[in-house]
């Protein structure tokens, strides 16, 4: 009794220490020094992550639900290629040999997520648990937990249970809020005694926005300028209303942590000397991250999302704001439902002002009144969207530190693609990606920020969305031709293992040697890529041409005695 109120007194303390007021950033501080030899905190947790959809395949086995995502992608014209992840990188059968992979990285954290129909085929908990699909995560966190990799479980990563599409519009309906609560509290209780890092959602802006507001992602609504909002305000009070799950009902026997991953990419004044410039840039922050932030760490929506759509609503004609509004109850509520904030960062804009005069098509992207630029010199190896800017990323870690009471941080993404085509091992550009990224985190935690860990993504080149398999962020080549989806180690994995074995750059000339050595490794598995549809070949010989051969023998045989027989009789 004694130690639950103690310990429900420290996590008052906790939140009151992470909600507190948030100071200023500032924008005219832009130190972009060299490279800094040094290492992280003891006891930095290095990982890598995928999600359900993107790796596990397996899509209708075992009792498995569909997913908006199954549904999606069997829709012709919806993805690249029409690509589907009806067996992706056969995670679901191949799971032990990828935590192998890991322990030779020796991570210490692997980030999946738990695809909810797999275990909710109806999405509903009252209707049909189905054990296989639990039996699957146990088996997985129970391996990770024997090869001490700590498991971070993302509760959703966009693969909503497709009945819940269909019967209630998904996220546009409220009753979302209680239908993943009742799924996440399942998860507490089946796997909560060994999981002790949950994030709610992965990316709500993406959801959100690539969901409901331009449909290139499922569940494929286009509702604009009103869509997105909807759904974020439902995917904030489910996150709000897991987290007191947890906190009223497992914190004090399971004593985890919950949090949420908010994507966000940095946005840099154009001209840092104009105040126009500086405002869209804080606008392009405010609309991303701070969208989901600073109700949960403040309480509710960010005064300048809430001045531009009422304003542009009124313009409209509107009676109310097409963003939603919390209720004085919801707000305390949501406010300080946060042990940690997750963390996915990939990239940088350059943002200036431009105003959209309402009317025309309004939408998120006009509400903003900003344009986003890039500099052409930024490297761009892989997506169109992806340029490296690594300074970018620890000026995000500022920003977020002045303005949600300096949180502790995981950074749940963190990583760069390569072309489909690309069939090269030797992938330079990520390890200098990595390099330079990992090496900005660095400086942002001696800037004080309070970053406890890092994933890369991802551990497999898997599937990337609306992209299909045409983009490959993977540490490990899968060779997706090959219906065994072998893997092939990048180069990338040789020198990302070096970073976690000295827990960052310990010095120059050991830093500048890693390079060389992880070329040399890869060379080696360049040549049995090469080789793979030789081996492809050879199976298909000893899986299809002999049984075939054997079993005409057998019949030719057969109808050889036959012959014989009818002739002695
Ligand atoms: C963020 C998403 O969470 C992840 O699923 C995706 O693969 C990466 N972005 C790269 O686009």
């Amino acid at each position: 009794m004694l130690q639950q109120s103690i310990l429900k007194m420290y996590h008052m303390l906790a939140l009151v220490l992470c909600v507190s007021a948030s100071e200023d950033f500032d924008w005219t501080k832009n130190d972009r020094r060299s490279f800094y030899y040094g290492t992280f905190p003891t006891g930095f947790s290095w990982g890598a992550g995928s999600s359900a959809y993107q790796t596990e395949g397996a899509w209708n086995i075992d009792g498995k639900g569909m997913s908006i995502w199954d549904s999606f992608v069997h829709k012709k014209g919806k993805i690249i290629s029409n690509d589907t992840g009806d067996s992706s990188c056969e995670g679901y059968y191949k799971f032990k040999d990828d935590i192998n992979l890991m322990k030779d990285m020796k991570l210490n954290h692997y980030r999946f997520s738990i695809s909810w129909p797999r275990i909710l085929p109806s999405g509903l908990k009252n209707e049909h648990i189905n054990e296989k699909g639990i039996k699957y995560y146990n088996d997985l966190i129970n391996m990770l937990l024997d090869n001490k990799i700590t498991p971070i479980v993302t509760l959703y990563h966009w693969d909503l249970p497709q009945m819940l599409q269909e019967k209630y519009g998904g996220w546009q309906n409220v009753s979302m809020v209680n239908y993943f609560n009742d799924f996440a509290n399942l998860c507490f209780e089946r796997f909560g005694n060994r999981v002790k890092y949950w994030v709610t959602f992965n990316n709500p802006w993406s959801i959100a926005v690539e969901g409901y507001e331009t449909g290139e992602h499922a569940p494929g609504l286009r509702i604009k300028g009103r869509g997105a909002y909807k759904a974020a305000h439902h995917i904030i009070k489910a996150h709000a209303k897991v987290w007191h799950t947890y906190d009223m009902q497992w914190r004090s026997k399971q004593k985890g942590l919950v949090g949420i991953s908010l994507t966000a990419e940095w946005g840099e004044p154009v001209d840092i000397t104009n105040q126009r410039d500086i405002e869209a840039a804080e606008r392009y922050l405010q609309f991303y991250m701070g969208w989901f932030a600073t109700p949960i760490f403040h309480g509710d929506y960010p005064q300048i999302m809430k001045d531009y759509i009422g304003r542009k609503s009124g313009q409209q004609g509107l009676g109310t704001s097409r963003l939603p509004v919390f209720s004085p109850q919801e707000k305390s509520y949501i406010k300080g439902t946060c042990d940690f904030l997750g963390l996915g960062h990939f990239t940088s804009r350059y943002i200036t002002q431009k105003n959209y005069p309402s009317g025309l098509e309004d939408s998120y992207f006009s509400d903003r009144d900003l344009a986003e630029l890039v500099d052409p010199q930024w490297p761009d190896p892989g997506s169109e969207w992806l340029y490296s800017v690594p300074w970018g990323f620890r000026r995000l870690l500022n920003f977020v530190k002045t303005q949600y009471g300096n949180p502790m941080i995981y950074i749940t993404e963190n990583g760069v693609s390569e072309k489909m085509l690309c069939t090269d091992l030797c992938d330079d550009w990520r390890m200098q990606y990595f390099k330079d990224y990992i090496n900005e985190m660095l400086k942002a935690i001696k800037d004080g920020v309070n970053v406890k860990g890092y994933t890369a993504w991802s551990l497999l080149d898997n599937f990337e969305w609306d992209e299909g398999y045409s983009e490959r962020f993977g540490l490990y080549y899968v060779d997706f031709r090959n219906k065994n989806k072998p893997r092939y180690p990048k180069a990338s994995v040789q020198y990302y293992k070096r970073i976690i074995s000295s827990n960052g750059f310990p010095n120059q000339r050991e830093v500048e040697s890693w390079k060389r050595k992880a070329i040399e490794t890869c060379s080696s598995s360049n040549q049995l890529l090469a080789a793979d549809p030789l081996i492809g070949h050879m199976e298909m010989v000893t899986e299809i041409v002999i049984p075939t051969v054997c079993t005409l023998c057998i019949l030719l045989s057969a109808v050889f005695l036959m012959f014989l027989l009818r002739g002695r009789l």
